[in-house]
């Protein structure tokens, strides 16, 4: 069978990848979807067992910083599009293990832009109707304070985090291909994401399973902190318009102009699980626990996504009861997805954290 494109999508096992990929996989069949995954903690097939079937898709087990095994994939499938989301994501993770987050977000998107670069020069057409897009993060650009300012794409970078610091690099790599050799690359800073899916290690996941379970909720520091959330599917859609109409060597910053101080949020989602649960009112507020902050917490972020918006017309699809509402009643009707991702090597990690 011959395809229109050849795709890889990095991280497809992942929280966002897996919306990327089942998104792509349902939308395009004329496009071979390649999900390229480690499959290391956060990595799960079961969040794709709708699509694994599909004749467009094809799942490759590999880590993105074998350069060789990166060439060999690039060479085999005749890849022309590549969606960059392999990552080390969690941010508490990475002031406990730095080295990893360098290796995987630096080295592996360093393997990655190479091996485009190396097959792509060897094409006659070279890197015409060929795309590098690499997904960021918002947290690349700091910390605002509680004056209403924006991040936008001018704003400067000046990460906190060994996370942030690494999504950094791997942002300034992927600019230094462009400026060097005219790799077609594109980037893209994202605000928080939620919605199904997600290792219950991060806030929204982790909070809705220990209320069913009675775990107490621990909120780091006062929880005054702010985060701009936005629903995953959405993150999922302004990724498909931007790859396909997107202008190339440009940023953009994708958000919902939604901002939750931690504590706020937590409230709203200790009464959704109790409602939904059928529980009185009030009756998991007592688990909320305030521990040691985070080290080097950054304070807030907030995106201003007009640039998207203006110049190609995306916008979120959902308000923000809409999406905790969906999301709280995924986790509670799916506990065999998170009983499954709660066990082996996160479960260790999750008694060294919390235990
Ligand atoms: P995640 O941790 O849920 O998934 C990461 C995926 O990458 C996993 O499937 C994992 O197996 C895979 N992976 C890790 N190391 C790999 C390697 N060496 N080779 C191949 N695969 C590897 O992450 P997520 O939350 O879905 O984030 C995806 C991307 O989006 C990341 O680049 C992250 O920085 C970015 N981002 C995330 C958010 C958010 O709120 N989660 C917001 C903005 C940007
Ligand atoms: O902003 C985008 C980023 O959002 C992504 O780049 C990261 O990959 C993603 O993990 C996320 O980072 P955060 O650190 O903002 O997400 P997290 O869910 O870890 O934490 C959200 C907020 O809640 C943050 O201020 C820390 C706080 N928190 C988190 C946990 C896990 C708590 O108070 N208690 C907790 O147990």
């Amino acid at each position: 069978m011959s395809f229109k494109r050849n795709i890889i999508i990095t991280g497809g096992a992942g929280f966002i990848g897996s919306h990327v990929v089942r998104l792509f996989v349902n939308k395009y069949p004329e496009y071979r979807i390649i999900n390229l995954d480690k499959l290391t903690y956060a990595g799960n097939l079961a969040n794709l067992r709708d699509i694994e079937n599909e004749e467009n898709y094809i799942f490759v087990k590999g880590d993105i910083c074998d350069y060789e095994a990166m060439q060999a994939l690039f060479r085999e499938y005749k890849v022309d599009g590549i969606i960059h989301l392999a990552a080390e994501s969690h941010v508490d993770r990475s002031i406990k293990d730095p080295f990893t987050f360098a290796q995987t977000n630096v080295m592996g998107t360093l393997a990655l832009l190479q091996a485009a670069k190396v097959y792509w020069d060897s094409l006659p057409e070279k890197y015409e109707g060929k795309r590098f897009y690499h997904i960021s993060t918002d947290e690349v650009y700091g910390t605002l304070a509680f004056d209403g300012t924006f991040f936008t794409e001018d704003t400067k970078y000046d990460p906190h985090s060994p996370y942030s610091a690494s999504k950094a690099g791997s942002d300034h790599f992927v600019r230094a291909f462009q400026d060097t050799y005219g790799l077609p690359a594109l980037v893209t800073n994202c605000s928080n994401n939620y919605g199904p899916y997600q290792f219950p290690e991060k806030l929204i996941p982790l909070f809705i399973n220990n209320i069913r379970q009675g775990k107490p909720l621990p909120v780091y520091g006062k929880g005054e902190n702010v985060r701009d959330w936005l629903y995953v599917v959405d993150h999922a859609r302004a990724i498909d318009v931007i790859f396909h109409a997107g202008k190339t060597g440009d940023t953009y910053n994708i958000g919902g102009f939604n901002e939750w101080k931690n504590i706020d949020l937590i409230k709203v989602i200790i009464e959704t699980v109790d409602r939904l649960l059928g529980n009185p009112v009030g009756t998991s507020d007592h688990l909320i626990t305030y521990v040691t902050d985070r080290l080097g917490h950054d304070l807030r972020y907030a995106i201003d996504s007009n640039k998207l918006k203006n110049e190609l017309g995306w916008e979120p699809s959902l308000q923000f009861e809409e999406g905790i509402e969906k999301t709280v009643q995924w986790y509670l009707e799916n506990p065999e997805w998170m009983e499954h991702v709660i066990s082996g090597e996160y479960q260790q990690y999750y008694d060294s954290m919390y235990n």
